[in-house]
């Protein structure tokens, strides 16, 4: 395969570990813990995964040494750096026992079920070191959450000898892996699961997470797009770009790229739920900034906004909610079928509220269908796919035009429309996604020769240099609480929203005036692999000001 020369000189990166995983390691054990909610529900949901304490990894004198074999799974949306989890897991069961063995299952969950995976060898980890996207074994949403597919698992682990698997996912999946975990230790199988936090969206973090890998490259790649942007719009001077950010529901994405860019407006959806404002609310926001900086001769600006946000206007959420009740048949669980897209809408308008069907109809055409029919495996609402920035610039302009008649605005408005997400979900990891991603499997490895299940693998302290970067491993069912999905309440781990008596947001509201009614803007660049620290190795700024750097 041809490759390119940023390609073959980035094969021969060696990511950077922490000083505790460099040598033989023992675990530290903490007290026992108890779950962020609901903790007698979660107590007997999960009695043999419960309490486990937050384990930190020392240095050892030896360690065990035996060989192990492993399987891994990538699950849900690509993420920069699953590849170096992968090979990081990899150099981690090899250093214990060359005889050791890595396994990966073909495109997500559904590979352990229909029993497909690869044997990894160091030819084909050596292709994929340092390398964006999820195709060294493909990825997928399929919901590992039955017992059918559980037996089903353990019938080819047990054929492959396998000791433990590694699930590589967002929130759902760590959830589905401490089920996991759960049900196998109850069987008495002998096989451990490990979880490890992924996801651009940067909504898997909390005490001991300090953030999802993927985010950090993703966001910059989107930041270096912004800033592109913003140089064009500043030099052409006509144009309001509408630029939709992808993270299906926090706003973490948006904020940081505001961050790193300092656009004219960035909506976070968190604040628009607390504010509880309406659509109109949000059009008039906007339609503010673009008026003012019309009065100050600037007909040109940039407006971010969360792919998330119609789901946090509360009407629409309330909206959403009784969607997802009235779609979900309550014997199964799963989502009703219908003959058609037309059974479907009529079914939804026969069995909502009047108040959520005027709602519902208040909504243009396109995005009325949008929420009524596409869902995603989880059962979740697929925002990616509506248009809110087309949405919003059209709202914005009607606005602007009967503001014109009103003689309260004089400028001109045209908008260019960009939406980000695939751009940045397979970009090669930054410094930072490779070393915590490559960190974060090696940690696996040292978590699975520990004998623990129903962990997550954690490497913290990431904004000191790698080498003081801490290792270990957090219980899932520590981050869990019991939340309504699907029209039944379930097990689940915490989303984390944006939060806005959090450093980042502060930081954000302190500087947004005058953002938005000046233009400073700030151009971050493409990602650099090699050159000065300074340049190659820093955190977001989320990260940054969350841990008061
Ligand atoms: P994960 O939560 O699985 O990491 O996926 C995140 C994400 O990239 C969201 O930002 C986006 O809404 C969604 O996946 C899109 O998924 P798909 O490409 O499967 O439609």
């Amino acid at each position: 395969m041809e490759k390119s020369a940023l390609q073959i000189a980035r094969a021969a990166y060696q990511p950077k570990l922490p000083k505790a995983l460099q040598g033989p390691v023992k675990a530290k054990e903490g007290k026992a813990t108890q779950s962020v909610g609901n903790q007698e529900e979660i107590k007997a949901l999960f009695p043999n995964t419960y309490g486990m304490p937050v384990v930190e990894f020392v240095p050892a004198e030896s360690e065990n040494k035996e060989a192990i074999n492993v399987g891994i799974i990538l699950s849900g949306g690509q993420a920069p750096g699953g590849h170096n989890v992968i090979s990081g897991l990899y150099d981690g069961v090899k250093s214990l026992n060359k005889d050791s063995k890595l396994y990966g299952f073909l495109m997500g969950p559904g590979g352990l079920v229909d029993h497909k995976y690869v044997e990894f060898t160091d030819e084909f980890i050596d292709e994929y070191r340092n390398t964006g996207g999820f195709d060294i074994i493909g990825s997928g949403r399929t919901k590992l959450e039955k017992e059918a597919q559980f037996e089903s698992g353990i019938e080819i682990l047990r054929k492959l000898g396998i000791k433990a698997l590694v699930i590589i996912g967002g929130d759902d999946s760590n959830t589905n892996a401490c089920v996991l975990a759960e049900y196998y230790a109850a069987k008495k199988y002998g096989v451990q699961v490990i979880g490890c936090p992924k996801t651009i969206d940067g909504d898997l973090k909390n005490e001991q997470i300090e953030t999802s890998f993927g985010f950090d490259t993703a966001c910059k790649t989107y930041s270096e797009l912004i800033g592109n942007i913003q140089r064009d719009c500043n030099s052409a001077r006509k144009y309001w770009h509408f630029i939709k950010l992808m993270g299906r529901s926090a706003s973490h994405i948006a904020l940081e790229c505001a961050l790193q860019t300092q656009p004219n407006v960035c909506l976070i959806s968190e604040e628009v739920e607390a504010k509880a404002m309406s659509l109109d609310d949000v059009v008039t926001y906007i339609a503010t900034a673009v008026a003012n900086r019309a009065a100050d001769g600037n007909n040109f600006g940039t407006v971010l906004v969360p792919e998330g946000l119609i789901e946090f206007v509360p009407a629409i959420k309330v909206l959403i909610r009784q969607l997802n009740e009235v779609l979900t048949d309550p014997a199964t669980g799963e989502p009703r079928e219908f003959k058609n897209a037309d059974e479907q809408i009529a079914y939804v308008l026969s069995h909502i509220t009047p108040e959520n069907k005027a709602v519902l109809e208040s909504l243009p055409n396109d995005v009325k269908r949008q929420l009524c029919l596409d869902r995603d495996p989880h059962g979740n609402v697929q925002v990616s796919l509506i248009e809110t920035e087309k949405l919003l610039s059209a709202m914005v302009a009607k606005k602007l035009a009967a503001w014109k008649q009103e003689g309260k605005y004089n400028g001109k408005f045209s908008a260019q429309h960009h939406f980000f997400g695939y751009e940045g979900r397979c970009a090669a990891p930054s410094n930072y996604d490779a070393d915590y991603c490559y960190s974060l499997g090696y940690n696996a490895s040292r978590l699975i020769s520990n004998g623990k299940t129903g962990y997550m693998s954690v490497i913290r302290n990431t904004t000191a240099p790698a080498e003081q970067w801490i290792a270990g491993g957090v219980p899932i069912t520590m981050m869990m609480n019991i939340e309504r999905r699907n029209g039944a309440d379930k097990p689940v781990i915490r989303k984390a929203l944006v939060e806005l008596d959090g450093a980042p947001f502060k930081y954000f509201a302190a500087h947004r005036d005058e953002w938005a009614r000046q233009t400073r803007y700030v151009y971050p660049g493409p990602i650099q692999y090699f050159g000065p620290s300074e340049v190659c190795d820093q955190c977001t700024k989320t990260l940054a000001l969350e841990q008061g750097k």
